[in-house]
């Protein structure tokens, strides 16, 4: 363990939510089964697992997984507070630049993101994983 908040309750309760996630993940292809969980500011709790797909290019990941269910759940306004990624593999797995940039547009800028590291899960906030994601400001 390598991080101050891995025995903040909340962050390890939404961390059990995320490997329970992983159990569902279909990963025939890469056996690298990932589930993630999202606290919305609401209270509930999304989780997402990766889905594979023999046209390998078409996988969803885990974190996109259950934002996308989030939104179609409980619609655009949801903001999310934090963040925990799972794995079964015992590797690290940190969110993907695509999840990072799709979160984005959902999350709150200080909101923690716990994933599995080298040595243990490890707890940043997500402006720091993503510190310029693209917006689009039309005029
Ligand atoms: N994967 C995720 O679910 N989340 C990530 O952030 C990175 C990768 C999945 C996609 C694919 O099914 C497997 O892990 C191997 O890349």
């Amino acid at each position: 363990m390598n991080d101050q908040y891995s025995t903040e309750p909340a962050l390890a309760s939404l961390l059990d939510f995320a490997r329970q996630a992983a159990l569902n993940a279909y990963a025939p292809y890469s056996g690298f089964r990932v589930g993630a969980a999202l606290k919305l500011t609401s209270g509930e709790i999304v989780p997402g697992a990766n889905v594979e797909n023999a046209s390998y290019g078409l996988t969803i990941c885990a974190e996109r997984s259950a934002l996308v269910r989030a939104v179609s759940q409980f619609g655009p306004e949801i903001r999310i507070e934090a963040v925990a990624i799972a794995n079964l593999n015992h590797a690290p797995s940190p969110p993907c630049g695509t999840c990072r940039q799709m979160l984005a547009e959902f999350i709150l800028p200080e909101a923690p993101v716990i994933f599995p590291a080298a040595d243990g899960p490890r707890t940043m906030p997500f402006s720091e994983l993503l510190p310029l994601a693209f917006e689009m400001k039309l005029k």
